[in-house]
């Protein structure tokens, strides 16, 4: 794409066209994915874009949750927002959804559909419902959700999805913004994108996720077997541990694990240097000392929340590697455990 067919898709001649085809065909296959129509998709730089498109699209009152990723809090830190709690199942309740919403004032209502940092599926249907009754327009981020499990993206008026997280590159993504919904423009210049993301596509980033979609669709959704088996077997090997939200409806492919009594980011640098790339937070605020304000808002004490780590699995992954990955977990979570005096 970037070598041959480099043309810029507003452009009317020959190489404009190839390049608006092949953006054409991109949002195709995206659409299939979220099961909605083309004309629905909005190119984005990734999930953090199409969640500020969202939400600042929109003008009046906006309801949210303590779950959410920085990508929703922030923006929402902006706006007239009410913030709803999360117990701790990880699972938004639609009740309270539906106490937060100010009849005739909430205009937006943005709910994520799988948490980042437990992997826990949140009752979009339901809370849906809630949402549509009151009159008011649902937004989802649904980074972590498309391509792990179904998504149907009409559920919702709105709906996030990030190239990165479906094995396209980064600083790609797209906004599903169902038809007839009325959104403000966070930029304003040409009018590529119906008017609604101005700016010349990132034509090749766009290519990529409409292929990473076309595989998923083609190959499938991937099953908990591998998941599973790294549990049970940290389980089995690590008595002090216990896999948070473990009873909540989980994608696949995510597992958050409390290893009591001793530090998740020594253990994520530990088994950095036998090669495995996990985490004991939010990827997006690794580096920063605070503890996961997913696992707080959930009712877990700061020590509890620093006390986890945060594995996610990729297609490519093996039984082999899941294996050694328990044996290397099991072996630096037990060595760090013995160096804590209280565990002595
Ligand atoms: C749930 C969620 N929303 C939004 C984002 C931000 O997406 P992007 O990195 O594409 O801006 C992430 C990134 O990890 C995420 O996990």
């Amino acid at each position: 794409m970037l070598t041959e067919q480099f043309g810029n898709a507003s452009s009317i001649h020959h190489f404009g066209q190839t390049a608006k085809q092949k953006l054409e065909s991109a949002r195709r296959n995206l659409a299939a994915l979220l099961q909605c129509h083309p004309t629905e998709i909005v190119w984005t730089s990734g999930g953090t874009e199409s969640n500020n498109l969202a939400l600042f699209g929109v003008d009046g009152h906006v309801v949210t949750t303590a779950i959410e990723h920085p990508a929703v809090l922030e923006p929402c830190s902006r706006l007239n927002a009410t913030v709803v709690r999360v117990g701790p199942s990880c699972v938004v309740d639609p009740d309270d959804v539906r106490k937060a919403i100010r009849p005739g004032e909430t205009a937006l209502v943005s709910v994520m559909h799988v948490n980042n940092e437990t992997g826990v599926i949140q009752p979009l249907d339901e809370i849906a419902k809630v949402v549509h009754e009151a009159g008011a327009l649902l937004h989802v981020d649904g980074v972590q959700a498309a391509g792990k499990i179904a998504v149907d993206a009409t559920v919702a008026d709105l709906y996030s999805v990030s190239g990165h997280k479906l094995c396209a590159p980064k600083g790609i993504g797209a906004l599903y913004v169902r038809k007839g919904v009325q959104l403000r423009p966070r930029t304003y210049g040409g009018h590529q994108e119906r008017d609604r993301r101005p700016g010349t596509e990132n034509v090749a980033g766009a290519v990529a996720l409409g292929r990473a979609a076309q595989l998923i669709f083609e190959q499938g959704l991937p099953s908990p077997e591998l998941r599973d088996r790294l549990e049970r077997g940290i389980l089995q090997r690590v008595p002090f541990a216990s896999v948070n939200c473990a009873g909540s409806p989980r994608v696949p492919n995510t597992s958050n694990i409390r290893f009591d009594g001793i530090e998740g980011e020594p253990l994520v640098i530990a088994l950095d240097l036998k090669g495995f790339a996990v985490s004991s937070g939010a990827a997006c605020s690794s580096g920063a000392v605070e503890p996961s304000h997913v696992l707080t808002a959930i009712g877990m004490s700061r020590e509890d929340a620093r006390s986890c780590l945060r594995i996610s699995l990729g297609r490519g992954n093996t039984e082999a590697q899941v294996d050694a990955l328990i044996e290397a977990t099991a072996q630096a979570a037990h060595h760090l455990h013995r160096l804590v005096p209280t565990h002595v």
